[in-house]
């Protein structure tokens, strides 16, 4: 038992030191690209594996309709990137091959299909998530998850820490002995300052009153309390807006409140609670495939659905319904960000047009439902009708 402590004890100096190297390098982190001085916007096209390139085809066709004009002027290229299934990604036993990374960092922003997460007993190597390679090899720090339903005044914008907390070294953890497995949760200053930031910023740009913060420091002592009495002095610099903070637990109930759900607006939170209160507001909105999921950093931002990549339907036969309306969403996020304001929001209101007032056609995720293509399809339609670009809905 001794050597196993000792083997432990050098493990654990190697991860802190690790970490304390991260915290260095984000203290040198540049400043905020401006997508204004670039001429061509370089945006990367990746399809993932499972439905992926089948949902992330449709919006990267509806994308470059809209940039039609930008695209032919040079303005802004389009790029395909291969590569990120699971079987080239076993292959290479990598989460995120290295020539895959070299190529998406010679674009300014990407559009993502999701990929498949190997788990524990499915056949495939133990290889680490590519979405997970990929945002702390670009550094994306902020998971921004928009959550709307107009009829009942809902209208919240998650901010998910994407980079720490229990993900950072989630496959770094210790079986000390056959009876006992430790994990780590680690959080910084930079780290939490940064997407605490971008969340009050969004709420004053936005006009949202009121930014939530949600931990379990009630329990998580130590890297929720930091996160928390951060979030506490940083609302200080914005005495114009409402703070106020939950517990994980309380808050996961409160999303299901009607009478007080729509007075949540900008919810700021760690990694792994952020992970799975997304995913909770998401099925409140419609289920995972109607949200869309922004990856922002200063140098890179990357667009995907927020959901997985739907092997259960390749193996049922049924990926020719997958929903492409996520990966739409995550669309307008991209045109938003690169700063295509007006297109973006042309795009929300032709989804939402499709999605909660016509529905001519709907996506099941079965044969009872449209297909991918037909949803893309409509989607275009409902755009292409949008014959002056002021007069839309
Ligand atoms: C998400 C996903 C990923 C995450 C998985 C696939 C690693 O669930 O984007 O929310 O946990 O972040
Ligand atoms: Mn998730």
């Amino acid at each position: 038992m001794e050597d196993a402590i000792e083997k432990a004890k050098k493990q654990f100096g190697e991860l802190v030191q690790g970490e304390l190297d991260r915290v260095e390098r984000m203290k040198k982190e540049e400043d905020w690209l401006d997508y204004q001085t670039l001429s061509p916007i370089v945006v990367g096209v990746m399809g993932g594996d499972g439905i992926g390139p089948r949902i992330t085809n449709e919006a990267a066709k509806i994308v470059r309709y809209l940039m039609a004009k930008e695209e032919k002027a040079g303005k802004i290229e389009f790029k395909n990137i291969e590569g990120l299934t699971i079987e080239n990604r076993a292959k290479c036993l990598k989460g995120l091959p290295d020539d895959v990374l070299a190529e998406a960092k010679k674009c300014h922003v990407l559009l993502k299909g999701p990929t498949t997460t190997p788990k524990k007993g499915d056949g495939w190597p133990n290889i680490e998530s590519a979405q997970l390679g990929l945002r702390r090899a670009l550094d994306l720090f902020a998971n921004v998850r928009p959550v709307k339903i107009p009829a009942d005044g809902i209208d919240w914008t998650f901010f998910r820490e994407n980079t720490e907390g229990e993900y950072i070294l989630g496959s770094k953890g210790m079986n000390i002995s056959d009876d006992l497995a430790i994990d780590f949760k680690a959080t910084t200053s930079q780290g939490s300052d940064r997407i605490i930031r971008l969340a009050f910023e969004f709420a004053k740009k936005n006009r949202l009153q009121r930014v939530t913060a949600v931990t379990k420091a009630n329990v998580v002592k130590t890297t929720d309390g930091k996160f928390l009495s951060m979030a506490e002095d940083i609302a200080k610099e914005y005495p114009e807006i409402k703070f106020d903070d939950w517990f994980i637990d309380i808050m996961a109930a409160k999303l299901l409140d009607v009478r007080r759900r729509n007075l949540f607006k900008v919810v700021v939170l760690p990694n792994l609670y952020g992970d799975i209160i997304t995913d909770e507001a998401a099925q409140i909105q419609g289920g995972v495939g109607t949200a869309g999921s922004a990856n922002i950093g200063k140098r890179y931002a990357m667009f995907e659905a927020i959901h997985g990549s739907g092997l259960k339907m390749l193996e049922e036969g049924r990926e020719q319904y997958a929903d492409p309306t996520s990966i739409v969403r995550a669309a307008v996020m991209l045109l938003n960000h690169i700063g295509f304001v007006h297109k973006s929001e042309r795009l929300e209101k032709a989804i939402n047009v499709c999605t909660r007032f016509e529905k001519k056609f709907v996506c099941t995720g079965r044969s009872d439902g449209a297909t991918t293509e037909e949803m893309g399809k409509y989607i275009m339609d409902v755009l292409s009708a949008q014959k002056d670009p002021n007069d839309y809905l």
